[in-house]
């Protein structure tokens, strides 16, 4: 699986940058934190980067490991960094919070915080979708965050920080990856393509990276589906991921009836078009609107709809998305947005 093999294995290879050059910063300066939360959505290298950071700090070749050393890159080969990425590292634990929740749990992982490191100078403990820890959990947790042995390293990950109590927060470095940019996206899918050596043009790259819900993860999956369908031309890809002739529903609000529009849906929804991915287009598409009518961007555009109603369809289409979860049937919130905009048109 390409998000498998081409998860980024240096400080160089994290494609968020903002992420990158935080970690960067830290693992540069002289203080190193005891503990960080890395925040951020599904996909977007909060694993990845955790382990990373642990083979830096742990690593034969960097700084931390022999002061002869300024760099802070690890170098993928010697014992160390070998045994963090094939998870053999007796000094690297990592935790799943989604199974490992209570307080028994925690306090097993707490007491192996009394070991020195066996083979490496810090010994690491990455806790994913900490978020999940129990209460009586977090508070054995916070014990020792409060007063953490010098040579240990609590890596917390979460995609839901308001659920981790205000006092862990408080104890930890945050970083956040946010969502994943399209252009971070689109350079890590050039990444890949430049080294499976394949040729993708740059049009089907920003479709991909728009359609993959800010997440590094989902682009790589999408890039990979699209080459083994053979499905990498322009037109190919835009009705793989369903959203051909999408066009047609903004200049139809702009200049049609409501019957226009809903039978557009309609059609759109029976030849098996994706409604998520004609929604988050549409929404693309309002986004540039609004950049051209504001002369951020240097473009022409037929559609004269005014700067008010794209705001109108923005926030409308932003509900209509929000609610795909909630509905047995896709096409309803879309429809809903569409009468409503038709209704004070
Ligand atoms: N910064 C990045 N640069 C390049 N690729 C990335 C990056 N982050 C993630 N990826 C890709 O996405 C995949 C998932 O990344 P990772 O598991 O680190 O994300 P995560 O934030 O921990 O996600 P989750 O919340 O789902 O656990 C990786 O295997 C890799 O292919
Ligand atoms: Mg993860
Ligand atoms: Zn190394």
């Amino acid at each position: 699986m390409f998000y498998l093999k081409y998860r980024p294995h240096t400080i160089a290879e994290i494609d968020n940058v903002k992420a990158r050059e935080t970690i960067a910063r830290f693992l540069n300066s002289n203080s190193l934190p005891h503990a960080f939360l890395f925040i951020g959505q599904k996909g977007t290298g909060k694993t990845s980067t955790a382990r990373i950071l642990a083979k830096s700090i742990n690593c034969e070749k960097t700084r931390y490991f022999n002061k002869k050393f300024t760099n802070i890159e690890p170098c993928n080969q010697c014992p160390n960094c070998k045994s963090i990425d094939n998870d053999s590292s007796p000094d690297v634990v990592e935790m799943d919070a989604a199974s490992n929740r209570g307080i028994d749990e925690i306090k097993n992982l707490i007491q192996n915080t009394a070991f020195t490191p066996m083979h490496s100078h810090f010994r690491v403990f990455i806790i994913d979708e900490a978020h999940q820890i129990t209460h009586d959990g977090f508070n054995v947790l916070l014990k020792t965050l409060e007063e953490p042995p010098t040579s240990v390293v609590f890596i917390l990950a979460t995609t839901n920080p308001e659920k981790v109590p205000p006092t862990i927060l408080s104890r930890c470095v945050p970083v956040n990856f946010g969502l994943a940019s399209s252009v971070d996206i689109k350079n890590m899918l050039e990444r890949i393509i430049k080294s499976e050596k394949l040729s993708v043009s740059s049009e089907v790259l920003d479709l991909i990276s728009s359609h993959s819900d800010n997440s590094f993860r989902d682009a790589a999956k999408l890039l990979q589906e699209l080459i083994s369908q053979n499905k990498l031309d322009l037109e190919k890809a835009q009705d793989y991921i369903g959203i051909r002739g999408n066009n047609i529903l903004l200049t139809l609000l702009d200049s049609k009836t409501i019957e226009d529009s809903l039978r557009w849906v309609q059609e759109f929804t029976k030849s098996g078009g994706n409604i998520k991915s004609l929604i988050s287009d549409l929404l693309s598409q309002l986004h540039k609107l609004l950049m051209i009518k504001n002369k951020i961007l240097d473009e022409k555009t037929k559609i004269t709809l005014s700067q008010q109603q794209i705001l109108r369809l923005m926030k409308l289409f932003n509900e209509a998305y929000s609610n795909l979860l909630a509905t047995p049937n896709e096409s309803i919130p879309l429809e809903i947005a569409i009468m409503e905009y038709y209704n004070v048109k």
